[in-house]
């Protein structure tokens, strides 16, 4: 949830547009970072897929530019643009996928990114976007033990969410490689924007 709007723009689910800049930029670093994992094969989930009547599905958008054909959409609101409406928690899934990718609705962010790594496919990847302060709090600190992230790409350029203004607080996206525990998560900082479809990489 974009922290400017919390209190100002109330949306239901945790409902917030990530701008397809800071998308793209995410995917253009984690393309570099990670050469081996083909995106645009991989079959990928996005459980929280959003969109509306007036926005697209930020990532889904995207991987269909670079001519992904095999996402899965899904979302809990019935206005949503996902193929399946349904809340991802109770929601069976009947296969194993390549990547969950997704801005999980911030409320049940380690639910989902739990859930997310039960449905990956070992060596597959869970990426979210959270604001940098999850990596804080103690209450988070068995996860962290048993859920050490690969890479924690940091938009140094915070991504403007609802009706343009810029959030109050440093987001990541923060990539997860099942059956893969590092000791340490390797950082990486977005220092500039990334030209669309990945022509050059500034980080
Ligand atoms: C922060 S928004 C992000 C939307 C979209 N991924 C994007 O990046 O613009 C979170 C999304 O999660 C959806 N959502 C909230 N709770 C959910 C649940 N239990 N299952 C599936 N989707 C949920 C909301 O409807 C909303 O579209």
């Amino acid at each position: 949830m974009s922290s400017t709007n919390r209190t100002a723009i109330r949306h239901d689910n945790d409902y917030y547009v990530t701008p397809l800049q800071t998308v793209a930029d995410f995917f253009s670093v984690f393309r570099l970072l990670e050469p081996t994992f083909c995106l645009a094969e991989a079959h990928i989930l996005d459980p929280s897929a959003g969109g509306d009547a007036n926005s697209p599905m930020p990532y889904p958008s995207y991987l269909s530019s670079i001519g992904n054909r095999t996402v899965t959409t899904l979302d809990i609101r019935r206005d949503s643009k996902a193929a399946i409406k349904k809340d991802y928690l109770q929601w069976k899934s009947q296969r194993k996928f390549d990547a969950v990718i997704t801005n999980p609705p911030f409320h049940a962010a380690i639910a989902f990114i739990q859930k997310a790594l039960s449905e990956v496919r070992p060596g597959g990847f869970v990426c979210m976007l959270l604001r940098l302060n999850f990596l804080g709090s103690l209450k988070r600190k068995s996860f962290w033990l048993q859920y050490m992230p690969k890479w924690i790409i940091v938009h140094a350029r915070r991504p403007s969410f609802v009706k343009g203004g810029n959030d109050s607080v440093e987001y990541a996206h923060i990539v997860w490689q099942k059956e893969y525990m590092p000791e340490h998560s390797r950082l990486v900082i977005i220092l500039l924007r990334t030209v669309k479809n990945d022509a050059t990489h500034s980080y």
